[in-house]
């Protein structure tokens, strides 16, 4: 994969097809490693499905053989010294922890976060987003966004209605910068 951002949006959106209600991301950077976890509270994998998972010749798919989306985060994380840690139960959900040294001459780029969080919010399936980045400077605000909160605030406009949707890109762009 070319960056992070990628990575959460293809990992973030197993949560979809899961058919969560929920999808909290959590990023945490530091001075050497980068922490990022996405759990939703969709339909969980069983022990069996779990054990496979970060195999890229496993996938629940048909359209094709291969899932990639676990391996490939996976070894992003590995190649740089971390890990991916997938935990889940049966009808209660995900998580996914990915740890990555940013030092490593292997690490990737975070990319635009600011677009793939745009892209995540912006699903079809109705489907919340609790984001939260904690930035590598402790004297910087984390960014929290969660639309179950922008939705209250709405009052029942849809956050793709046009006004909204141009508001929300502008807002995270310049909070994520
Ligand atoms: N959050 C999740 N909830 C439930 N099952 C999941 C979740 N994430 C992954 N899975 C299961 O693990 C399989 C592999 O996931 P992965 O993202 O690696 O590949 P994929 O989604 O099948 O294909 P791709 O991501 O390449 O389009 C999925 O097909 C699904 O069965
Ligand atoms: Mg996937």
């Amino acid at each position: 994969m070319i960056d992070l951002s990628l990575h959460i949006l293809d990992v973030a959106s197993n949560a979809f097809k899961a058919q969560a209600s929920l999808v909290k991301i959590t990023i945490k950077e530091n001075s050497t490693t980068i922490q990022i976890w996405i759990e939703d509270n969709g339909c969980g994998m069983s022990q069996e499905v779990l054990s496979q998972v970060t195999n890229p010749f496993y996938t629940s798919r048909t359209t094709r053989k291969v899932g990639l989306g676990l391996p490939l985060f996976k070894q992003t994380c590995e190649q740089t010294g971390g890990f991916l840690e997938i935990t889940s139960q049966i009808n209660q959900g995900t998580m996914v922890h990915a740890l990555m040294y940013k030092n490593h001459i292997d690490a990737i780029p975070m990319g635009n976060l600011a677009e793939s969080l745009f892209v995540l919010i912006m699903n079809p399936y109705n489907c919340d987003v609790a984001f939260e980045m904690n930035f590598e400077d402790p004297n910087k605000t984390p960014f929290v966004l969660d639309t179950r909160e922008i939705k209250e605030v709405l009052d029942g406009v849809a956050l793709t209605e046009n006004a909204v949707s141009i508001w929300l890109k502008e807002y995270i762009e310049k909070e994520l910068l």
